[in-house]
């Protein structure tokens, strides 16, 4: 039997967190060896937002060589540049001709982005979801890994692969998407009611290139509560649960697995042990990383063949897509 395809993105802009690394990356090294798995590096969808271009770029060879510091296999997965793919542009387009604009007004990802960026509400913001399903439905992919921000990029993938189905017959592959625990649980240190964003920067953000020194004085200074007693209570003690849900994730363990190391013990030393794994956890992540990133044709090369593996997944799909709408295939 084959294996599952599984393929998830990221947008290259702006540093990464640990956030993106517990709830995402450290996943994707999960699936390499169980799916057929592809890893995007989503810059067409980054610019949808102004880019300053000497950051993308750096922003994009980062992404790259996070996700190899993180433990990605290029022999096993593709690493790859969305627009290396010319395919996802041509698939977005079409796509985008089968999404409706009442659909796209719903998305809470663009009003929210609209909000944020009132003077650029372009139209690339709007159509940003018949990208993403592009990205997705070019690979045959049966689960997408995201955080719960993307579902419902997910659902509307979903309806857009079964209208296209519904009228030219099973060409798309219907996702299923795929949401860890752990992705929504790690949350801002100093507001732990709110997702740790990359693009919050400050105090309640871990970022994966930060001095470790620094990484243990945010730690040290997380939000936490008055009851002085630890136990797991995402409403009232969330700072707590946050702390121990990095924790329970860096260690690969259940919350209920790590509680018991704690309880009796106090905050100051919750802390440090969590300030303690991470740093285990991204010493040698950064120490890869700035191998790397001094490396830029070992990265470009990975690319290369990220690039070239993916497209031999893409191009037959859009292929078929073309011809079932009608186009004349180039002689
Ligand atoms: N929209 C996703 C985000 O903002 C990024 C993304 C683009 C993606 N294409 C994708 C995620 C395909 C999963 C699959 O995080």
């Amino acid at each position: 039997m084959s294996k599952k395809i599984i393929l998830s993105g990221i947008q290259p802009s702006g540093q990464l967190s640990i956030g993106n690394y517990l709830g995402a990356i450290k996943n994707f090294v999960n699936y390499q060896d169980t799916y057929d798995t592809y890893y995007c590096i989503v810059d067409l969808h980054a610019i949808t937002v102004r880019q300053n271009p000497v950051a993308l770029k750096e922003n994009s060879y980062a992404l790259a060589a996070w996700y190899l510091a993180a433990g990605l296999n290029p022999e096993k997965c593709s690493i790859f540049i969305q627009s290396h793919v010319t395919e996802h542009a041509e698939m977005g387009w079409i796509l985008s001709t089968f999404t409706q604009m009442g659909e796209l007004e719903r998305m809470t990802q663009f009003k929210d982005k609209a909000n944020q960026h009132k003077q650029n509400i372009n139209a690339g913001l709007f159509t940003y979801p018949a990208l993403m399903a592009g990205d997705i439905l070019l690979y045959g992919t049966d689960v997408v890994p995201t955080g719960h921000d993307q579902k419902q990029h997910i659902e509307l993938t979903r309806d857009i692969a079964k209208r296209f189905n519904g009228i030219y017959g099973d060409i798309l592959t219907v996702p299923e998407p795929f949401i860890p625990k752990v992705a929504a649980r790690i949350k801002d240190l100093q507001n732990p009611l709110k997702k740790m964003s990359k693009s919050s920067d400050g105090a309640g953000t871990i970022f994966l290139n930060e001095p470790l020194k620094s990484i243990e004085k945010k730690i040290k200074r997380a939000v936490t509560d008055n009851e002085m007693n630890i136990a797991y209570d995402e409403k009232n003690q969330a700072g707590l649960a946050n702390l121990m849900g990095i924790y329970a994730a860096c260690e690969n363990k259940q919350i209920e697995e790590v509680l018991p190391l704690f309880e009796g013990k106090g905050y100051g030393d919750l802390k440090k042990a969590v300030a303690e794994k991470v740093i285990e956890i991204l010493e040698p992540m950064q120490n890869r990383y700035n191998e790397l990133m001094n490396d830029k044709a070992e990265l470009d090369n990975i690319l290369k063949k990220g690039a070239e593996k993916a497209r031999a997944k893409a191009s037959p799909t859009l292929i078929k897509v073309k011809e079932a709408v009608g186009f004349i295939a180039p002689s």
